[in-house]
């Protein structure tokens, strides 16, 4: 008998696993993932592979639609054109507090354009500055700047745009590509101490487990979102603003290999528009839109506001006040009972408005312009999060004529926008970097043959879609020179495939052995179902972990309480039921969230500041401490790592180097 999609009803008999069909395939390299970072790496890697070698990229979803930018996007928030790479290290090593690898953001400010200059090769339509439309980047087209470092696009098909030609590029050298298979985990080598060899996974469409064995692996399967309680509530569930798919599979995964992990203390708490989680970028950049408190007040310049950005002195003395401490005076002037924050959207479009009357446009053109302005605002959510136009209507808001509220979100995990947690990785191996940064290869982690790129790579923030897309060619550039390398290499699997099996299916079991003890199957003394195992979960983590109903705040000992619950819910997760392959699909993505937010959690545990004011505090470490590594303070990474053989954690701090002048 086989499994549905969905759990049903008419399904009442046991199901046989020995009709779960098992596939081995071998490669040379396996790209997991299907977003921005995957289709950089599919698109670059068959230029450098040898060849007659074999690659294949599995996305858990369909290439066309999946990841971050599955949605579609306004604007690409990383495109260099006139600035320098170093300027961009200096922005970035500014917005992060200080503590980034500058060799990895260096690495990528110096070939992203590339990245979009094929984007828009491949049809991506970028706006242009007047007199310079029809005419591309590359033939000296000035892009809408919307700030310093970004553009304006027509990006709701961006993600299939990019899609398409990572499919065909593949295609063309005769790569596979797997839709619809969830990786679960990855396989060390049976021989080889700390070097992959494989990975295991499932079809989410037919009763198959799928086995991979390769030479080289990357993992680039995005951040880690629904790991702390949203905002948004029962109709709204679902609603968030990175991904509700991208599950922590990145970082749980590399990590449970042994891989070294980096700054996952640091999260991402963006500031949206309330309820809808709409962007706020080009409100801020190309509007121009202020901020006020409920009682309109321009907050930001109040003397109190003043006195808080002076502790955080020197980053809150940057022309571009850092993302964490923007929130952090919303946040106390939310605390002061002074909210809501309002983006004052009618006081920026009327300005525009007014500068183009006080130009002396005529009332005809004064018109054609203000249309044009209502679309640019309309099309910013049309273009990336359809639901906050939707909300809007249903609202009756006219952004000319009333502020919308915006708010902190829940807290998120992810490498590649204004966050920075993910995995240690060698930087690139030329002499200006320093020797703890390089290991060999370019992007590889600390486990043989391991690759990330895009959220997976840690302490260098700020990539945003092009950067993912140039950082997995990169990363797939150097896979493919490791792979020359160890062209002799022939994995081998210490388990054997009905082990694997056996394990993949277990959810499926333990639901079927007892889901006709109770009468209703979601209640079960016998096993949890997914979506218990995350509320749980994010119930431990916003009240122990600094969620957004305690106002991001947390101290030891409420880490010492939420490290008991995530001890249990592993051993909990022991009991996850899966009726269908959905299920299954949700019990492994949450396994992945619990091990990410526990990793997450330790390092706020290790880390006795508060580095990143805004997005969390601990209560009883409330300042940032800057002195460096040498001088036993805090300006220096926080690394952990976990110990596949012996099941033991461990935090340890290492040292940052500044390598761009200030
Ligand atoms: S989104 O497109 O991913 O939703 P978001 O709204 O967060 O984007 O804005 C992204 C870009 O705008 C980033 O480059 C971010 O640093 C920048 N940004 C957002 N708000 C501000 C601000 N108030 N000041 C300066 N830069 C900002």
């Amino acid at each position: 008998m086989g499994l549905p999609n969905k759990p049903t009803w008419e399904l009442l008999a046991e199901p046989d696993l020995s009709k779960v069909a098992v596939e081995e395939y071998n490669y040379d390299a396996l790209i997991v993932g299907g977003g921005m970072a995957a289709c950089g790496a599919a698109f670059e890697i068959g230029k450098w592979l040898p060849d007659g070698a074999t690659c294949c990229m599995v996305d858990k979803a369909s290439v066309e639609r999946s990841g971050a930018v599955a949605q579609g996007l306004s604007a690409i928030n990383t495109y260099i054109g006139e600035n320098t790479p170093s300027d961009y290290v200096r922005m970035v090593r500014n917005d992060l507090m200080g503590i980034v690898r500058e060799d990895l953001i260096f690495d990528l400010g110096r070939h992203v354009d590339d990245s979009v200059h094929h984007f828009e090769e491949w049809g991506l339509p970028i706006w242009k500055q007047k007199g310079d439309e029809g005419k591309k980047l590359t033939e000296g087209g000035k892009p809408v700047r919307t700030g310093k470092w970004q553009i304006m696009i027509n990006g709701e098909s961006y993600k299939c745009i990019v899609g398409e030609a990572a499919k065909a590029a593949l295609e063309e050298k005769g790569y596979d590509l797997h839709e619809r298979v969830f990786i679960v985990k990855l396989l060390l080598d049976a021989n080889k101490e700390n070097t992959i060899a494989g990975a295991v996974g499932f079809s989410t469409r037919e009763n198959k487990v799928c086995i991979y064995k390769a030479k080289a692996i990357m993992v680039a399967c995005g951040g880690a979102v629904n790991i702390f309680r949203p905002r948004s509530t029962d109709e709204g569930k679902g609603r968030a603003w990175y991904p509700v798919w991208n599950a922590g599979s990145t970082y749980a995964m590399c990590m449970q290999v042994g891989a070294e992990m980096t700054m996952m203390e640091n999260r991402f708490t963006p500031s949206r528009f309330k309820d809808g989680y709409g962007p706020v970028g080009a409100w801020f950049l190309l509007f121009k839109a202020t901020v006020t408190n409920g009682y309109g007040e321009h907050y930001v310049k109040s003397d109190a506001a003043k006195a808080e950005l002076a502790k955080y002195k020197p980053y809150s003395e940057s022309a571009v006040t850092p993302t964490c401490l923007r929130n952090h005076l919303m946040l106390f002037e939310m605390k002061e009972g002074r909210g809501p924050i309002f983006m004052d959207t009618a006081a920026a479009l009327n300005a525009f408005l007014e500068q183009k009357k006080a130009e002396g446009m005529d009332e005809k053109a004064l018109k054609k312009y203000w249309k044009e302005l209502e679309s640019e605002a309309w099309e910013d959510f049309l273009d990336m999060s359809v639901g906050q136009a939707g909300l809007w209507a249903s609202m009756n808001i006219e952004p000319e004529k009333v502020g919308s509220e915006i708010m902190p979100t829940e807290p998120y995990m992810l490498g590649s926008h204004s966050g920075c947690c993910g995995i240690w990785v060698s930087g690139p191996s030329e002499d200006w970097v320093p020797d703890e940064y390089k290991w060999g290869y370019n992007r590889m982690t600390t486990v043989n043959g391991l690759f990330t790129a895009g959220d997976g790579v840690g302490a260098s923030g700020h990539k945003f879609s092009s950067g993912a897309h140039s950082e997995g060619r990169i990363a797939a550039k150097s896979m493919a020179r490791y792979i020359r390398d160890n062209a002799d290499f022939a994995p081998s699997l210490k388990q054997s495939e009905e082990e694997l099996k056996e394990e993949i299916y277990k959810p499926v079991k333990v639901y079927y052995e007892n889901y006709q003890k109770t009468t209703h199957e979601m209640v079960n003394p016998n096993y949890i179902k997914p979506r218990h195992m995350m509320e749980r979960l994010m119930k431990y983590t916003d009240e122990y972990g600094g969620g957004w109903s305690p106002y991001y705040m947390t101290n030891g000992k409420l880490l010492e309480i939420v490290m008991r619950h995530l001890q249990w819910l592993r051993e909990d997760s022991e009991k996850m039921a899966a009726g269908g392959l959905h299920e299954l699909l949700r019990a492994w993505e949450n396994l992945h969230r619990i091990w990410t937010v526990e990793d997450h959690l330790r390092h706020i545990q290790f880390r006795e500041e508060s580095r990143y004011p805004g997005f969390y505090y601990r209560g009883d470490f409330m300042q940032v401490d800057d002195k460096g590594f040498d001088e036993g303070g805090w300006k220096c990474f926080v690394n952990s790592k976990y110990d596949p053989n012996s099941g033991e954690w461990t935090c340890m701090k290492k040292k940052c180097y500044q390598i761009i002048a200030d």
